[in-house]
């Protein structure tokens, strides 16, 4: 059964509805989302080679006018390049302001389509079917949409608030298995900030997880959009608290930047979550314990925790320095109390500023070496 949420975030409302068979809501609750007379659904080559003409048909059937855009897959596509291609497409169909966007895709997608419909034609509306599971639990959730540039990851951007996500788990029988690792990650990252007992419990549930198990999926679901959506609803704006989702991502993010995105957001997630639980506790700032409980789940659930062999220390700090978490020169992580909290800081931030020094040792420390040989 799906479940359903409304969220006011920042003064607008966002229905979510998660769960299995949403699908077979889409049409009506778009009509409801907003009274848009075509539907312009951006989606990357590879989800609409999949997914694409089931949704075209799903739209039409529903009565609703519809047209497809494409745009080619992977992260090093979100960038201003594909944002102007598809805006240049969308008026060239002649799609006006009684149109509406929705996002058919992954997190690439959501954040990509997502800024399309903030600036095209000075904002239109928007919808999300999120169909990998990072996008699902993570990216559709809160507003945030932008793109990447050469300084940085989604360094130009906006808030706009999606009318409706609609998450059915259907869509992850396509996913390939590293794909829905990367979504994993995120879910480890929801838990170990908010909630012990959830980070317990996908410990125990690694075989089912990475099987799809229906059931398991759910709960892995309600869990992980549930606390995503309470952060975003203490602070929608990121002025303090919704830093805390972005642990990890001090050091993912550059990681990502460094290897030119080889790695993958969920993969450079995973590490810079090892990473900056290494940085907390050497900081006294987190639980000596959570590194390796950190660890711990990572390795069960397939994914990284060490930085990739021979990683150049300060060539990630100077990335992760171009990163928009620099505030006053110093560089600054959201980090762990322990597991199932994060770590406030006096000035309300909810950011931990770590000397250098200290950083590029726990980096060395952190980094990937292969045993050494046996004498
Ligand atoms: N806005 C936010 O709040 C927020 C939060 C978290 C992450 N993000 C962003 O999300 C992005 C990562 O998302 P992602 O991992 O979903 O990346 P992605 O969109 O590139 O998807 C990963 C791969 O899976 C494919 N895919 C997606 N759904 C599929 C399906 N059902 N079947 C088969 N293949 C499918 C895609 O084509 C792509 O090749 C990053 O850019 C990150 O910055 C944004
Ligand atoms: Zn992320």
């Amino acid at each position: 059964m799906a479940t359903e949420r409304l969220l006011a975030i920042g003064g607008e409302e966002c229905r979510v509805v998660v769960g299995r068979r949403a699908l077979l809501r889409l049409a009506p609750l778009l009509r409801e989302a907003a009274g848009a007379e075509r539907w312009a659904i951006i989606a990357d080559s590879r989800v609409a080679a999949l997914h694409g003409e089931a949704m075209l048909a799903r739209l039409r059937e529903g009565g609703l006018a519809a047209a497809l855009f494409r745009f080619p897959a992977g992260e090093e596509h979100k960038t201003r390049e594909s944002w102007a291609r598809l805006t240049d497409e969308l008026i060239a169909a002649g799609i006006g302001r009684d149109a509406a966007v929705l996002a058919l895709g992954g997190g690439v997608t959501t954040d990509l389509a997502g800024f399309v419909a903030a600036t095209y034609l000075r904002g239109v509306p928007l919808a999300l079917v999120p169909t990998s599971l990072l996008a699902m639990i993570d990216a559709s959730v809160g507003g945030k949409c932008g793109v990447d540039v050469p300084a940085g990851k989604n360094l130009v951007g906006a808030f706009h608030q999606p009318r409706l996500v609609l998450a059915d788990p259907e869509f992850l029988r396509t996913l390939s298995e590293a794909d829905l690792r990367d979504g994993l990650a995120e879910a480890v990252k929801h838990a170990a900030i908010a909630d012990a007992e959830h980070f317990a419990w996908l410990g125990t549930q690694a075989p089912r997880l990475l099987a799809r198990e229906p059931d398991a999926i759910d709960t892995l679901l309600d869990h992980s959009i549930a606390i995503k959506a309470e952060t975003v609803l203490a602070d929608p704006h990121e002025r303090g608290q919704r830093a805390i989702l972005n642990f990890g991502h001090t050091i993912g993010h550059a990681l990502e930047r460094l290897s030119g995105y080889a790695v993958s957001h969920g993969k450079a997630v995973a590490i810079g979550m090892s990473v900056e639980a290494a940085l907390g506790a050497a900081a006294g700032v987190t639980d000596p314990d959570a590194p390796a409980a950190i660890a711990r789940l990572l390795t069960g659930l397939g994914l990284p925790t060490r930085l990739p062999p021979g990683t150049d220390a300060g060539a990630l700090l100077e990335a992760a320095a171009g990163d928009k978490k620099r505030r006053n020169g110093t560089l600054r992580y959201a980090l762990l109390a322990r597991i199932g909290a994060a770590a406030p800081s006096a000035d309300g931030a909810w950011t931990h500023a770590i000397p250098e020094a200290l950083a590029r040792r726990v980096l060395a420390e952190t980094t990937f070496r292969a045993s050494p040989a046996r004498p």
